[in-house]
């Protein structure tokens, strides 16, 4: 039954619905802890360096791990002591002092030595005078090791609680408070320069890409402030949520027996050498899995606001000296705490490959631009996220990484997960926000029921014509479709026809001509649509919908076509009996039908080696590439 509705109208009382889903879905994402009329101020201090002052109250904890180096301890409390602190701030110190070995077999004279130098640690902290807040001593009876003592050094008690964790060979600039107090303003407080995605700043000189196998970082060009996944281990500043978070991530995978084995990171042979030892490989791969990045600072002529003295301990077998110049007073040069705003920092993975968050396309204004971001060659790949599986998708991008594709696109409706795939640099559509179709939907009545099915259609068809328009050769590829090679989207096909389309495969390719503009035109787009209207929902499934519509529009027209399922090019693997001395030379994409249970989809792209997520749904893999 038809309901006599115009569309248009109907569009638009659906609007509200999709702008609440999409509200809270953003609010979610954008928790910040709430604080009524933050203000920041600068505030002139004795030493002409001004602290930034607002009306939130919040706590700065030092979490200071030592173990068995006095001189070290030495330097670094005198370091953090003669910080400058603002006379109404508290600042808290945690000292955690790890325990020798006890080593049964080995009971010798150095024992006493031992003991005596525990005592002289102890003696040391207890007479060192902390004069800007609590001091709290924690004395272990055993050896926890460094993983042990970063990790339970802290239990956030609230959002408003930061640690700023330093091992006992760092230095730190009498200026790092300042810094530290003006980044938890300006990206935690302010909401305006907020992201969920940073768990803190580190202070160290960033130096090292733990991808590509460990590589040295370029930096020449950055600005003082970047953003990048990799946490510092010398001197850094924790946010309590992502922290809170990693501890119970941790827990759940160390309990279970999980490893945070993450293919082609440095970090990953650290750890199958030495082990629990360390606890940077669990960060990673939780920070990998989360899709997280800290902040760090690029002072230019290896100045830090924290250096490493690389003392001989747990971390250097002999002594290696400091990593960078310690920026104070004498050498700087700029305004410490001009901060720029979040919208202006680049983002860079593991790799250091900049990554560019938040790419949505709501409107058609947006999607040019979105879509001039991601091209590659002038040619994208449009990937409809309608009805497919989180795992499947997650798996299609790793495997996108691997093979580095990068000209891709997601479309999908409104929902959380579309949003999360932007925040981790992935470019979306988000359809369900689609609202321009005054020109498109004109007066066609839509069966109710497939009012959802319409509006899909709609947006990719509309999307492809853009994408057209923009001189782009376009792929519309279902989420149930994996590229074999990154030449898969190589356009090498036979020219006399510019339409490749797959009922099965649900591939569709339209190549950039001026002949397929003409032909995908804005009354394409809508006959698209009335088409569907007449097909009914029953006849056909909704992932092929689009395909016979348009195949039935380009036949009306006498337009050539060659169809993906009658060539090689494509592999159902949905089948049971398939394996890969089936695939030829010219196979490019594999594909199962949408009805094919979730096992049996895994278990084939196991075999075919298609399959590189973990059970967070997350790489297993980080594949630098060159750039
Ligand atoms: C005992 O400890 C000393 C000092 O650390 C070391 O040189 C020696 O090799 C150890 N002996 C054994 C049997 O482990
Ligand atoms: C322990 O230290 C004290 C001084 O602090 C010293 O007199 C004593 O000889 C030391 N003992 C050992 C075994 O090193
Ligand atoms: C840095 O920028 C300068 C000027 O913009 C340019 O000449 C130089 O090649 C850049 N260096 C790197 C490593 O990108
Ligand atoms: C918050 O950040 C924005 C962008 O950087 C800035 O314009 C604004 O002044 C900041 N708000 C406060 C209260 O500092
Ligand atoms: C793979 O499939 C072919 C037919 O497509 C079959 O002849 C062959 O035995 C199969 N191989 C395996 C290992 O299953």
């Amino acid at each position: 039954m038809k309901m006599m509705v115009p569309p248009k109208q109907k569009i638009i009382q659906l609007l509200p619905l999709f702008l609440l889903l999409s509200f809270s879905s953003l609010f979610l994402f954008s928790f910040y802890p709430s604080n009524p009329n933050p203000q920041i101020q600068p505030q002139v201090h004795q030493n002409s360096i001004p602290f930034p002052i607002t009306n939130h109250k919040f706590t700065f904890i030092i979490k200071l791990l030592t173990y068995n180096r006095l001189s070290s301890l030495s330097r670094c409390l005198n370091s953090l002591s003669n910080a400058h602190y603002p006379e109404t701030d508290t600042v808290h110190i945690h000292i955690f002092i790890d325990h020798f070995v006890q080593d049964s077999q080995n009971r010798s004279l150095d024992l006493d030595q031992r003991l005596n130098l525990s005592k002289q640690i102890l003696d040391f902290v207890d007479g060192f005078d902390w004069k800007f807040g609590e001091k709290l001593v924690h004395y272990r009876t055993s050896n926890a090791g460094l993983q042990a003592q970063w990790l339970e050094s802290w239990w956030p008690a609230s959002d408003h609680e930061f640690a700023f964790v330093v091992e006992d060979d760092l230095e730190v600039s009498p200026l790092y408070y300042r810094f530290l107090k003006a980044v938890i303003f300006n990206y935690y407080y302010n909401a305006t320069n907020f992201s969920p995605s940073i768990y803190g700043a580190s202070l160290q000189r960033p130096r090292f890409v733990p991808g590509k196998h460990g590589n040295k970082m370029q930096l020449d060009n950055e600005s003082r402030i970047f953003l990048y996944q990799l946490v510092g281990t010398w001197g850094q500043l924790l946010f309590p949520r992502p922290w809170k978070e990693f501890r119970l991530w941790y827990d759940t995978h160390k309990a279970k027996g999980m490893k945070p084995f993450l293919e082609g990171m440095v970090t990953t042979g650290w750890y199958k050498k030495i082990g629990e030892k360390i606890w940077t490989p669990w960060f990673i791969k939780f920070i990998q899995s989360r899709g997280y990045f800290n902040i760090y600072t690029n002072f230019h002529h290896e100045r830090a606001l924290s250096v490493s003295h690389r003392d001989a301990g747990v971390n250097y077998g002999k002594t290696a000296g400091p990593d960078s110049n310690l920026l104070d007073e004498n050498s700087i040069d700029f305004n410490l705490l001009d901060l720029y705003p979040l919208n202006d920092l680049k983002w860079y993975d593991f790799c250091f490959r900049e990554v560019v968050t938040n790419r949505i396309a709501r409107t058609s204004d947006e999607l040019g631009p979105v879509l001039q971001s991601v091209q590659k060659q002038n040619s994208i790949v449009v990937v409809s996220l309608y009805r497919v599986p989180e795992a499947v998708v997650k798996n299609m991008l790793c495997h996108f990484e691997g093979l580095n594709i990068q000209n891709y696109i997601l479309i999908g409706p409104t929902s959380r997960f579309l949003l999360d795939l932007a925040r981790r640099g992935h470019a979306v559509i988000d359809a369900g926000q689609f609202s321009d179709f005054s020109k498109l939907a004109k007066s066609i009545n839509f069966q109710d029921s497939i009012i959802e099915l319409m509006k899909e259609i709609l947006v990719k068809a509309y999307v492809i014509k853009k994408s057209l328009e923009l001189g782009y050769s376009t792929w519309l590829l279902d989420g149930n479709v994996l590229p074999q090679s990154s030449d898969s989207f190589i356009d090498s096909f036979d020219h006399r026809s510019d339409f490749y389309t797959g009922k099965a495969s649900k591939l569709l390719f339209a190549r950039s001509s001026s002949s397929t503009l003409k032909i995908w035109s804005d009354d394409f787009v809508y006959e698209v649509a009335s088409l569907m209207d007449t097909l009914g929902k029953d006849s056909v499934s909704h992932e092929s919908a689009l395909f016979y519509a348009v195949e039935k529009l380009l036949e009306k027209q006498s337009i050539r076509l060659n169809n993906f399922d009658e060539m090689p090019l494509c592999m159902d693997v949905g089948i049971g009996h398939f394996n890969t001395t089936s695939f030829r030379k010219e196979t490019r994409f594999v594909f199962w039908s949408s009805g094919t249970e979730f096992d049996v989809i895994k278990r084939q792209l196991v075999h075919l080696n298609m399959w590189g997520v973990d059970g967070d749904l997350s790489c297993t893999a980080v594949v630098c590439h060159p750039s």
